[in-house]
């Protein structure tokens, strides 16, 4: 590593405190996009906790996009184990309901189906983070492993970073043009950034314990990463249920429970926790190995700005919040992939710096809905608590539930409303799909408020507005293969996106002849809309244009028929340099 001392001299163009999912992703996303970047952690290797796992479509679309998809299904768990969702006393005991969790099934499935070309998989975090960091490290990011992250001081050309090398001990500067804190929810770069934090920090806590135990018989009839155990071996607190989560189906697990931080840590000895697993499980003989325990807080907070001068935030260190939805990772992903080409186009000369105020504006958005959304989920577990509120005789919940009365007929139907609410949290494809982007990188085409046909939380709409994602549409390339909308897009520019009848559209791209501007023609013949999904989807002209960032997002398009090749040049350029900053056309 080298130390510089002339404050004109950059180490790197962009440094990152952090190699878990948000840093990781940005050090891929900007080797693949030719940046130079330097990236630390504090360990001598990655995660070791398997926290995140629930990886969706959005963010698989990311992956897609930087070549790493097909590697994180050679990992992952697929979709078909995901989601047969149980509510039962134990593991083997009577079930109480089951839901068909993460678009894996029923009528929600086609939905999922329709709105990307990628599946929901499930990824142990220490799995992700390796094929993220191995890809950028191949690509030419820099890693330090051991390195910490002491403090920052930045400057109108950059930012010099002090670093602690914890195998040596001494402690060294470098020098970047930006540094970015994806350092995790104590994020020590976004509280010397300055940046505020708005909401609560530990309203509450869980207990995991990892275990290894062999539990295929329970599970091979109805695959499911979590399963929910009401049992007074883990009644405590909010959610009030215990849960088996898998993370190797169906050998290798964890329990979690929530418990009273008033009353000190929870009890880790072996004897209480193999026997609270046997409960759970409901197998007072079964053969456990415990692998690991460990605790966390439930939180309940973002940053007003993800941003200051040249320092940045993503992840969890601006948005914090608890796994429900599993939209932890999922939105971290997201984060570093909406930064980095941003950071790409500035560092490059393509853009003004301005270019980066778009990033709050787009993503603060989105951390305050997911803080919200999953401490919401986590509240509405109540109406299971409501719904089997035990009415103080010596009945069992069993017998409450099979009553052939009126009043049993009640409870089973406040038990179907309670799992209603559920796909809040576990088919929320519009949570994890709709986010729809207001700021100076995207230029409205109208004023009036977007009307949602169904509910936004639940369902994803797909749409050309600026500010969206590119609809997923499947087309057909000469070899009859089909091809999503979304493969058509160029990651490192802006693609213009028209149909046979816009040639004005091409030409004029042609004539621009931008390094960060491409065109691509949905209908020809190596992108046949022979399915007709486009044409329905596409909300403009045949002969109508979507110009779409590197990110994937719309930022501006023509409704109506293409103008003249010469109006059609001098759109496109002004629409470039509005979204790009740069003031004047390209
Ligand atoms: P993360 O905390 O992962 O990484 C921080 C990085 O910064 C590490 O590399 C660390 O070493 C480094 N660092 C910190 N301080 C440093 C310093 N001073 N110097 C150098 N390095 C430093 N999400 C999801 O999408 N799906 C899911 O299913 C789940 N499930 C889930 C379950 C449980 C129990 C938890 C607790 C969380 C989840 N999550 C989740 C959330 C997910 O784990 C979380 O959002 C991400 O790990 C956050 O990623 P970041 O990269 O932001 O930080």
């Amino acid at each position: 590593m080298t130390q510089t001392t002339n404050p004109d001299m950059f180490d790197t163009d962009v440094f990152i405190v952090g190699a878990g999912p948000a840093g990781a992703t940005l050090a891929l996303a900007l080797a693949e996009l030719g940046v130079s970047v330097h990236a630390i952690t504090r360990y001598r290797w990655l995660s070791n906790t398997p926290r995140a796992h629930i990886t969706n479509q959005r963010a698989m679309e990311v992956f897609r996009a930087l070549g790493v998809e097909d590697e994180i299904h050679r990992y992952a768990s697929p979709w078909e184990l995901m989601g047969d969702t149980t509510f039962a006393l134990s593991l083997t005991g009577r079930e109480i309901a089951r839901i068909r969790t993460w678009g894996s099934g029923g009528p929600r499935h086609g939905d999922y189906r329709a709105g990307s070309p990628c599946d929901m998989v499930d990824i142990p975090q220490p799995l992700l983070e390796s094929v993220l960091v191995r890809n950028a490290a191949a690509r030419g990011a820099n890693f330090s492993f051991n390195t910490e992250y002491l403090g920052h001081t930045q400057d109108a050309d950059g930012v010099t970073v002090q670093l602690r090398d914890r195998l040596r001990d001494h402690t060294f500067t470098l020098r970047a043009r930006f540094l970015v804190g994806a350092d995790g929810a104590r994020s020590a770069v976004a509280e010397d950034a300055g940046l505020e934090i708005v909401g609560e920090l530990g309203r509450a806590s869980t207990a995991y314990v990892q275990f290894t135990a062999d539990l295929t018989e329970h599970m091979s009839h109805r695959p499911s990463i979590l399963n929910w155990i009401m049992s007074p071996a883990a009644g405590y607190g909010e959610i009030g249920m215990g849960l088996l989560r898998a993370i190797e189906p169906w050998t290798s697990w964890i329990a979690g429970w929530g418990y009273d931080p008033a009353e000190g840590e929870p009890d880790f000895s072996e004897e209480v926790v193999v026997a609270k697993i046997r409960e759970l499980v409901g197998d007072p003989d079964l053969d456990v190995r415990i692998d690991g325990t460990s605790t966390w807080q439930v939180n309940q907070a973002y940053a007003s700005s993800y941003s200051a001068g040249r320092v940045f935030c993503a992840g969890d260190a601006v948005h914090r919040h608890p796994p429900s939805g599993g939209l932890g990772s999922n939105t971290c992903v997201q984060d570093s992939y909406n930064l980095a080409w941003k950071l790409a186009y500035v560092v490059q000369g393509h853009a003004a710096a301005e270019l980066l105020d778009s990033y709050t504006a787009e993503r603060m958005p989105v951390g305050r809905q997911i803080v919200r959304r999953a401490n919401q989920s986590r509240h509405e577990y109540a109406a299971f608590r409501d719904a089997l509120r035990h009415d103080g005789s010596s009945r069992s919940l069993e017998e409450l539930l099979d009553e052939p009365t009126e009043q049993g007929a009640r409870t089973r139907e406040a038990l179907r409303e309670a799992v209603t609410l559920k796909h809040y949290e576990f088919n929320a494809h519009g949570v994890e799909l709709n986010q729809r982007y207001v700021s100076n990188a995207v230029i409205p085409d109208d004023p009036g408020d977007e009307v949602w046909a169904r509910d936004p939380e639940l369902y994803h709409q797909a749409t050309t507005r600026p500010g969206a994602k590119l609809p997923h549409a499947w087309l057909v390339d000469d070899d009859g293969m089909r091809t999503s909308t979304l493969d058509q897009l160029d990651p490192r520019r802006f693609t213009l996106v028209t149909g046979l009848a816009g040639t004005a559209w091409t030409s004029a791209v042609d004539a621009i002849a931008s390094p960060i501007l491409t065109s691509a023609v949905f209908g020809d013949p190596d992108r046949a809309d022979l399915y007709h999904e486009w044409a329905e989807l596409r909300e403009v002209a045949e002969s109508g244009a979507v110009l779409v960032r590197p990110d994937g997002y719309i930022a501006w398009r023509h409704i109506g028929p293409a103008p003249e090749q010469a109006e059609a040049q001098r759109v496109i350029m002004s629409a470039l340099s509005d979204v790009l900053g740069t003031g004047a056309p390209l």
